[in-house]
C-alpha cells in the first residue's frame, strides 16, 4: 500500500480559516430562487414565508456562514427597486432560460431568509446594466437607519431596523456577462461605484472588486495595480471544474469513465496553482496583503441532465463531487491566510448544488456530506504542516492522490483527507513533533464514485463512522480508502 506523511507541531498555526470559506451562492438561476429555496406563502410545501422549512433546516445543519445574491450574470441585469413593496414589477431573466420572473423574491426576501439562517449576506451589485445611483440607492434602503426617503419605504414595507450589510461586491465578471468591460475600464469604473456606495449600518463593510477568470492573470495585475489602495477589501475569482475542458460539451454527471474522472480530479487541482500565482500578483502590489482572495464561484459545471431546461442548469452529484468538494476546500484552508470567503456554485438545484429538490422531496447531496463533515475546521487555526505523498499518472496528468488540511479550536485538532485514487488505499503516518496523539475519532465518506443520493431515500453517500486507523510508537497510522474522504478529531 502507498504512504504519505504528515508532520505537524501542534503549537505552530499559520492563519485562521475564516467560516466564510464554507460559504454559498444564490443566484436567480433556474429552480435555484423559485421552485427552489422559495415557493411562495401559498405553497403546499412548509415554508415559512414562502422559503423551504427543509432548506432552512438543512442549511443550518450546515451552519452556512454566507449567502451571495442575486447573481451571477443576473446580477448585472437586476433593479432592485422592482423586486420591493407591494407592486413588484416583473423582470425578463435573460441570462437563465428566457422566463419571466414576478419578483416575488426580493431584498427584503433575500435578507430576511439571512436573518433565520444566521448568515452574513453577500450582495452582488449592479454595474454592468445598473447606475451609481441605484446601487447607492439600495444601501441606503438597506442599511440607514434614519427617516431619508428609501430608509422610509423600507419602513413602508414592513421593515423598520436597517440590516448588517458585511460583503458587497461591485459587479460580477465584469470580463464577460457583466459588461465584457476591459480590466482597465472596470478598475475606473469600480472607483466611481464605490465612492458613493455608502453603507450606514456595517462601516467595516467588505467592498469586493471583480476579479479574475480562472488563470487570466492579466486581470489581476491590472487591476491590483489600479485598485490597491483604493478601498478594495476583497477581489473575486471564479472557476469552474469542467470534466473534459470543454465547454461545449463538459460531460456527463453521473455517467463518466475512468479517464473523464481522473480529468476532473486534475481540472479540480488547478484551483491549487492559480489561487498560488494570483495570490503572488496580489503580494506584489500589496506586500502587507491587505486585499484578500474571494473564491465566490466553484465547483463541478456537467452538461445539464437530459430532459431539463437547459438554460437552469440542473445537474446530479455523485462520489465524484465530494472528492471534488473535499480537495477544493482543503485547497482554501490551506490557502486561508489570502482566501477569505468561498461560495459553491450554486446552493440549490443549480450546478454542483448541497441541496436537490423534486417537488416536495428534498435530497441532502454528497457534497452536502462534505460541508457537515468540515464544519470543525470554521474559524479554526491552520496548522503548520509538512507533507510528502504519492502522485497518480492518470489522464495523461500527474495527480496528487491526497490531499490534506489541518486545524485546531479549542485543544482539539481537526484533519479532513481526499484520496481520489479509484483503487488504491493509502497509509497515512501523522507524526506530531512534540506530544502524543490520543482521543481519537474519526468519519468517513465513501462509496462507489458514480453512487449518488436519490429521492426515493436510498442515500449512499453520507457520513459514517470510521476505525481505519490506529495508534502506534506515538505516532496515528490511518488509512485513507480508494476514492474517499476521511476527517479525524484528536487531542495532544
Ligand atoms: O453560476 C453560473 C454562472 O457562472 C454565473 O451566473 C456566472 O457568474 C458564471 O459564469
Amino acid at each position: 500500500m502507498k504512504t504519505a506523511y504528515l508532520k505537524f507541531d501542534g503549537e505552530k498555526t499559520v492563519s485562521h480559516i475564516n467560516k466564510e470559506i464554507y460559504g454559498h451562492f444564490s443566484e436567480h438561476l433556474g429552480r435555484c430562487i423559485y421552485n427552489g429555496i422559495f415557493v411562495g406563502k401559498d405553497s403546499p410545501i412548509p415554508n415559512t414565508d414562502g422559503v423551504r422549512n427543509d432548506v432552512i433546516d438543512a442549511l443550518k445543519e450546515i451552519e452556512i456562514p454566507v449567502l451571495r445574491w442575486p447573481g451571477g450574470c443576473f446580477a448585472d441585469e437586476y433593479h432592485w427597486h422592482d423586486g420591493v413593496g407591494k407592486n413588484r414589477r416583473p423582470i425578463l431573466n435573460t441570462n437563465w432560460g428566457g422566463v419571466v420572473e414576478d419578483n416575488s423574491f426580493g431584498t427584503n426576501e433575500f435578507l430576511n431568509l439571512c436573518e433565520k439562517l444566521g448568515c452574513e449576506p453577500y450582495l452582488a451589485g449592479n454595474m454592468g446594466s445598473g447606475t451609481v445611483s441605484e446601487l447607492a440607492s439600495w444601501l441606503e434602503y438597506i442599511t440607514y437607519d434614519g427617516n431619508s426617503p428609501y430608509a422610509l419605504e423600507r419602513k413602508a414595507n414592513g421593515r423598520e431596523r436597517s440590516w448588517k450589510l458585511k460583503y458587497l461586491g461591485i459587479g460580477n465578471e465584469n470580463w464577460g456577462c457583466g459588461g465584457n468591460m476591459r480590466p482597465e475600464t472596470y478598475a475606473d469604473e469600480y472607483r466611481r461605484y464605490e465612492t458613493f456606495a455608502k453603507n450606514y449600518s456595517t462601516p467595516d463593510m467588505v467592498k469586493i472588486a471583480c476579479g479574475p477568470n480562472a488563470d487570466d492573470y492579466n486581470w489581476t495585475e491590472t487591476i491590483m495595480q489600479n485598485l490597491k489602495s483604493w478601498h478594495t477589501g476583497a477581489i473575486s475569482l471564479h472557476y469552474y471544474t469542467l470534466p473534459t475542458g470543454d465547454w461545449s460539451k463538459k460531460g456527463s454527471a453521473l455517467t463518466f469513465d475512468d479517464n473523464e474522472y481522473y480529468k476532473t480530479i486534475s481540472s479540480t487541482m488547478y484551483m491549487d496553482e492559480i489561487i498560488t500565482k494570483h495570490g503572488e500578483i496580489m503580494n506584489k502590489y500589496d506586500p502587507e496583503g491587505k486585499i484578500k482572495l474571494i473564491v465566490d464561484e466553484w465547483g463541478c459545471w456537467y452538461d445539464v441532465e437530459e430532459g431539463t431546461n437547459p438554460g437552469f442548469l440542473y445537474q446530479q452529484n455523485t462520489m465524484r463531487d465530494a472528492i471534488v468538494a473535499a480537495i477544493n476546500l482543503n485547497i482554501f484552508n490551506n490557502h486561508s491566510d489570502k482566501v477569505i470567503m468561498a461560495n459553491l456554485a450554486q446552493v440549490m438545484n443549480v450546478l454542483q448544488s448541497v441541496l436537490l429538490s423534486d417537488g416536495e422531496r428534498l435530497v441532502k447531496t454528497p457534497t452536502w456530506q462534505i460541508f457537515k463533515m468540515y464544519l470543525p475546521h470554521h474559524d479554526a487555526e491552520l496548522v503548520k504542516t509538512s507533507f510528502a505523498a504519492p502522485d497518480l499518472e492518470k489522464a495523461d496528468k500527474t495527480i496528487p492522490m491526497i490531499t490534506y488540511s489541518l486545524s485546531k479550536k479549542n485543544g482539539e485538532f481537526f484533519l479532513t483527507a481526499s484520496n481520489c485514487s479509484l483503487d488504491e488505499d493509502c497509509t497515512m503516518l501523522i507524526d506530531p513533533e512534540q506530544g502524543e496523539i490520543n482521543n481519537v475519532t474519526a468519519q468517513i465518506v465513501n462509496a462507489e464514485i458514480h453512487s449518488y443520493n436519490g429521492f426515493d431515500n436510498n442515500t449512499p453517500v453520507s457520513i459514517s463512522d470510521y476505525n481505519g486507523f490506529e495508534i502506534k510508537e506515538d505516532k496515528l497510522r490511518v488509512t485513507l480508502p480508494a476514492h474517499s474522504v476521511t476527517a479525524f478529531k484528536f487531542k495532544l
